[in-house]
């Protein structure tokens, strides 16, 4: 069972941030949040009409993050409204490659910049290094996500590989997709802190 203790954060200009895990009753804040998403962004590989879910299935979704020991959903919450999720999952189920999870990320729009992605890539870090069997956390990223990019190297990530016009966009622009990765414990299994 994947959860955290919610942990608090104040950000820069003292908004208290709270980050705690996604529970099956979150679904249906989870998808108004979704449809907020469309259009804000261009750096996820879900176009808002191919986006196939209903409550039920984000239950289902969320409760399959609870139940795997290797994966983890984190919500961003700020005056009880969601302004962020994280997801992390792995196969926990297969030896070979469980030691490494992949993440994704999103923060709302008109929060983005104040540290809330930070925030919750922190306390992925920090449950990470702490995991019994996580070693290594990867993510993949639009080539023109500075943003993100910036981010993800400012806590450690380090790039590993392209994948060449992995993305497509509508306007028939290709975008590479840059791998990386970060370990969240040294060759002797001891925790590396997220900062
Ligand atoms: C990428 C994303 C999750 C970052 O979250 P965030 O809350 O905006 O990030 P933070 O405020 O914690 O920023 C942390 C650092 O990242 C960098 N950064 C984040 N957004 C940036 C931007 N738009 N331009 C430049 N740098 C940026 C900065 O270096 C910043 O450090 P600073 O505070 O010293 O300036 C968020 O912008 C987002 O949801 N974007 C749309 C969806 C997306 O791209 N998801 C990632 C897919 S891989």
């Amino acid at each position: 069972m994947a959860r955290i203790e919610p942990r608090t954060f104040t950000l820069e200009d003292g908004t208290q941030l709270l980050i705690r895990t996604g529970e099956e009753d979150d679904a249906q804040v989870m998808l108004a949040y979704l449809d907020d998403l469309d259009g804000t962004t261009d750096h996820t590989v879900t176009m808002p009409d191919e986006r196939d879910i209903d409550e039920p299935k984000e239950r289902a979704w969320l409760r399959e993050r609870l139940d795997n020991p290797g994966e983890l959903a984190l919500l961003a919450l700020i005056d009880g409204q969601l302004v962020g999720e994280l997801d992390v999952r792995c196969a926990a189920n297969r030896r070979v490659i469980r030691h490494h999870a992949m993440l994704g990320i999103s923060v709302r729009d008109g929060w983005r910049g104040r540290g809330i992605g930070s925030a919750l890539m922190i306390t992925l870090i920090d449950w990470a290094a702490d995991h019994p069997f996580i070693e290594q956390l990867r993510l993949g990223v639009f080539a023109d996500n500075h943003g993100a990019l910036r981010l993800y190297e400012a806590l450690g990530f380090v790039r590993e590989g392209v994948r060449v016009r992995a993305f497509r966009r509508d306007s028939g622009d290709y975008v590479d997709d840059i791998l990386m990765y970060r370990d969240v414990k040294d060759r002797q299994g001891v925790a590396l802190p997220a900062t």
